[in-house]
């Protein structure tokens, strides 16, 4: 019997084109799984009401184990103009099925690498006094997953009882007179529990990678309770790893470092809104959506998804032009996260040859306009990427006999 039984949920759009490339890969490192697809997205919204049916979250529950491609998800009122007709106005509400998935399966740790591979025509340039320089950025944002400003707790026209109890904050008094339906409020709540997760997750990845220490990203001075608690919390996690330092940036400030020496910065640990932006912004210096990939990793469940969307525009193009680098690089999170950490470096070793070699490249990478003439432009397919890796695998295999 295989070791790991895998959950596959491709969902929508591209997620249809770049997970089966993953699997390819997974196959040539010779990881041994058993893999069972498992629907989520637009379609089980339309066809049932739900974006995440019950039996594949009993797949999830059974395995502990997930691959992911993308889902469409659309604002409410297209929502339901899309639903099967016998299913319309019966009080079905459209959820993001990967917020549902984190929520139920309390995913609270995401983990997002934007680490540069040399001779990415896409890496971040930098202007010196002389000419340019390419700086190697190695970055991996820690994102809350599960609180903070995304916990979802928000009213428009607060009902009177919240009203009243913000009141009671000497604070509220600007805001009295204002019309509840002129009125909206979220609330951002950090519990010291999942604080602590988030920090002990990253110092143990800058541990592990040999770092000097962990930055934490937040805004205590102006948000004085809850980024208060994250860098409190921080202040004790740290005692438990010596000779590890923490740093302390803050979130608009860290924007302005990111362009001036994104170099520096090797772990970043954030609460959920925060991290969010930063991983994006790092994202960006280091190749962007085609290149982007992360964990969501729980206690017991963990998956593993590119961060980019379903691309709609792409879904439908034969041969597909997309770049299925970001969901093979989070095939290769998944590997270390059941600690088949040289079968992970082996793929991230062959990605870095190819970009390095640079003769196969998508669209993305040529900075071309995506679309049914990319590839006469000379881009590479999605499978003609996933080719490039898998030979380089295949030759590294043949060098190592
Ligand atoms: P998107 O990430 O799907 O695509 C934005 C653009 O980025 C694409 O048009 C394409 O130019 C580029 N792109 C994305 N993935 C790429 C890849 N692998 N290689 C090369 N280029 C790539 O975001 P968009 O267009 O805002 O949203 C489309 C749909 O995806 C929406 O329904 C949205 O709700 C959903 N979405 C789902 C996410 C998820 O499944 N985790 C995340 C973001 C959006
Ligand atoms: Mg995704």
């Amino acid at each position: 019997m295989a070791k790991h039984t895998v959950v596959t949920m491709p969902g929508d759009g591209i997620g249809n084109q770049v997970l089966p490339e993953a699997l390819r890969v997974l196959e040539a490192v010779g990881f041994e799984a058993e893999y069972i697809q498992a629907d989520i997205g637009w379609e089980c919204w339309r066809n049932e009401g739900n974006a995440l049916p019950q039996r594949t979250i009993d797949l999830l529950a059974k395995h502990k184990l997930g691959l992911f491609g993308a889902i469409t998800s659309k604002p409410n009122k297209a929502a339901q103009e899309e639903l099967r007709p016998e299913l319309r106005g019966k009080g079905y509400v459209y959820y993001s099925p990967i917020v549902t998935m984190r929520q139920k399966f309390n995913l609270d740790i995401c983990m997002r690498p934007c680490i540069g591979f040399a001779g990415n025509p896409l890496n971040y340039i930098r202007k010196k006094a002389v000419g340019f320089d390419e700086p190697q950025i190695d970055t991996t944002v820690f994102r809350q997953n599960t609180e903070g400003m995304y916990a979802g707790i928000e009213w428009t026209n607060p009902p009177e009882n919240v009203r009243s109890a913000l009141a009671s904050h000497t604070k509220f008094n600007a805001f009295a007179n204002v019309p509840g339906a002129d009125l909206a409020v979220s609330v951002r709540v950090i519990t010291r529990p999942a604080a602590r997760r988030i920090i002990t997750a990253a110092f143990e990845y800058a541990k592990k990678r040999g770092f000097k220490g962990v930055t934490i990203c937040e805004k205590p001075n102006v948000v004085r309770e809850t980024s208060g608690m994250m860098e409190e919390t921080a202040k004790e996690v740290v005692k438990n790893y010596p000779g590890l330092a923490l740093w302390s940036t803050n979130i608009d400030a860290q924007l302005m470092w990111l362009n001036k020496n994104p170099e520096d910065y090797n772990v970043i640990v954030a609460s959920n809104l925060f991290g969010d932006i930063l991983s994006d912004a790092f994202a960006g210096l280091v190749g962007g959506l085609g290149f982007a990939a992360s964990g969501n990793i729980g206690e017991q469940v963990a998956v593993f998804e590119p961060t980019h969307g379903s691309a709609p525009k792409y879904a439908e193009l034969s041969p597909a032009i997309v770049n299925p680098i970001a969901m093979i690089l989070s095939a290769a999170m998944m590997l270390d996260h059941v600690g088949e950490n040289v079968k992970a470096d082996r793929i991230r070793k062959a990605i870095a040859a190819v970009v390095q070699e640079g003769k196969v490249r998508t669209y993305d990478m040529m900075r071309l306009s995506g679309g049914p003439k990319a590839i006469s432009q000379g881009a590479a397919s999605t499978n003609q990427m996933t080719d490039a890796i898998l030979a380089k695998l295949g030759r590294e295999q043949a060098a190592h006999a």
